[in-house]
């Protein structure tokens, strides 16, 4: 295959862990899945792939919570992470390691790495300034103010300060610049890198409060009691903790750090190309080699979100469509930089026109006539017709191409449009070959042998690079058109499947869904 490289490379893919105040929607299950898929095309590949997901469990916010439900803390969080779990098995999301915040072994590096900036000067001890609801006994910073009130209970606030731990982020304001200027993909896409310096780092970076003393769901400061370390210190750790960076838990430090990509939304893009490089920088490691900030999944207009009440359930989606077909709309309805507006009669859309129209029509005709004319096994006497047929082969070996460029570029919306192209193409080659003519003149059969085997091997090679988007249909589709062996199931050289393959009749891969119209 291209790109396979010549010993193991290695790819480190992670995803934002889900802070589980709210429940799970599309929203999540669409980075998620998107980071699944790269890691299943690199795995594919041939590289040695980290794929690491979890969630981020501290804060206010999950004590409070847990407060309202009369829980502990942990057994709130306990609760969540399992239907976490279970939604990822669901989506069938092929991660290496699922990382807690609570997990013990994380908590252990993440005081050592506290300890290790302040050791080092670039964390120290100051006064947190910020309003106080006394009713609620909860600190606000100004901007987190409702009309200048408590944003919990309406009540007003007062002028407060706590001592607080600070991060010296201003320190790094300027080697972030130079790391910008210097590798212009560190964050992608491109509008994304101008935000953050347009508004955040030209404009000069405050230092950072780290610590806090007025709740205690989180990681003790280990050396000043009552303290507890700021959630986002905590949740950025653990793209180095879960690899058993100053824990001996975990491993894998040493062969996948630095990450390849973070996959992150564009709201915490800031967190990731700010304070994260500036947390490296001040432990003395490597960056990951690149942020991708993708967009949101928007309805009518406005972000999934449970405080707005518009969330979209994915398990309801995956029972009623399918879970391959849903993991295949959310990655070819939208362009992964951007914001995409969902709904339902789009996702009914593309699985009627991609899936069932496309691929289901392709794969069920070409297999049921190779049944019909070959008792489903082609002739090993093949007539090749160079004019209606290289057009079709040399298309295909072009998509593969466009496809690996565009996965390359965490384009996924362009490498499934270049594969619908083909099977578009090879669905208009049956009309222009005609198969029930040739198969009326047994002369023709070398002829006919020759046009089935094209399509069955443009199927071939769309399963192959649909693998990671469709891992369950695709295997599906190997065993309709007789791809049975590793090779056939992996290669994209045109020309793999074996003559002698055997077709397997079977159900309708993708049904085509009625709507109203
Ligand atoms: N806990 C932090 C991440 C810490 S990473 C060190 C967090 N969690 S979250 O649960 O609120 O969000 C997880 C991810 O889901 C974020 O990348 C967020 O952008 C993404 N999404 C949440 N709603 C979304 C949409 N409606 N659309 C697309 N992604 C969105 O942030």
């Amino acid at each position: 295959m291209s790109n396979t490289p010549e010993k193991k490379e290695t790819f480190f893919i992670s995803t934002p862990i889900y802070y589980p105040s709210a429940s799970l929607h599309i929203g999540h299950t669409y980075c998620t899945v998107a980071a699944d898929v790269m890691a299943r095309y690199k795995r594919q590949k041939g590289f040695d792939v980290f794929f690491l997901t979890g969630t981020d469990e501290h804060g206010q916010k999950i004590e409070d919570i847990a407060k309202k439900e009369g829980v502990a803390p942990q057994e709130f969080v306990d609760g969540v992470v399992a239907g976490v779990r279970e939604l990822w098995e669901l989506m069938n999301i092929s991660y290496d390691r699922f990382i807690r915040t609570t997990d013990p072994a994380h908590i252990l590096s993440v005081q050592r790495i506290f300890r290790a900036m302040f050791d080092n000067g670039d964390i120290y001890k100051g006064v947190y300034k910020g309003k106080y609801c006394k009713p609620c006994e909860s600190f606000w910073t100004e901007t987190q103010l409702v009309d200048g009130k408590c944003p919990d209970c309406g009540r007003e606030v007062s002028d407060a300060e706590e001592e607080a731990y600070f991060f010296r982020l201003s320190k790094y304001q300027n080697l972030l610049i130079e790391l910008y200027e210097d590798i212009p993909d560190f964050l992608e896409p491109e509008s994304r890198k101008n935000e953050m310096l347009n508004n955040f780092l030209r404009p000069g970076l405050e230092d950072l409060c780290v610590s806090r003393t007025t709740f205690s769901w989180g990681i003790p400061v280990d050396f000043d009691e009552g303290h507890v370390v700021y959630v986002w210190v905590d949740a950025l750790s653990n793209y180095i903790t879960a690899l058993g960076y100053e824990n001996g838990t975990y491993d894998g430090f040493e062969k996948f750090w630095p990450a390849n990509v973070h996959f992150v939304g564009k709201e915490i893009v800031r967190f990731h190309a700010i304070i994260w490089p500036a947390m490296l920088m001040s432990l003395g490691l490597p960056l990951p080699e690149k942020i991708f900030g993708h967009g949101w999944l928007v309805l009518g207009g406005a972000k999934m979100s449970k405080s707005t009440g518009n969330v979209v359930d994915p398990n309801i989606l995956a029972e009623k469509y399918g879970v391959d077909a849903l993991r295949y709309f959310l990655l070819r309805a939208f362009p992964f930089g951007s914001d995409g507006d969902y709904s339902e009669d789009l996702l009914v859309s593309v699985i009627n026109s991609d899936l069932a129209n496309k691929l289901g029509n392709l794969l069920s005709r070409t297999v049921s006539m190779t049944e019909k004319y070959f008792n489903s096994r082609l002739l090993d006497d093949f007539s090749p017709e160079p004019q209606l047929d290289e057009p079709l082969i040399s298309a295909c070996t072009a998509t593969v191409r466009e496809f690996d460029a565009a996965m390359e570029r965490y384009d996924f919306q362009g490498a499934l449009e270049a594969v619908v192209a083909q099977l578009s193409r090879a669905n208009k080659y049956i009309d222009d070959t005609a198969p029930w003519i040739l198969a009326k003149e047994p002369s023709k059969r070398p002829r006919l042998s020759s046009v089935l085997y094209n399509l069955l091997e443009n199927l071939r090679i769309a399963a192959v690079l649909l693998t990671p988007f469709m891992p369950t249909a695709t295997k599906e589709i190997f065993t309709q058109i007789g791809a049975d062996s590793d090779e056939a199931q992996t290669d994209t050289v045109y020309g793999t499947l074996p003559a002698k393959a055997v077709v397997r009749r079977g159900e309708n891969l993708f049904q085509r869904i009625q709507t109203e119209e």
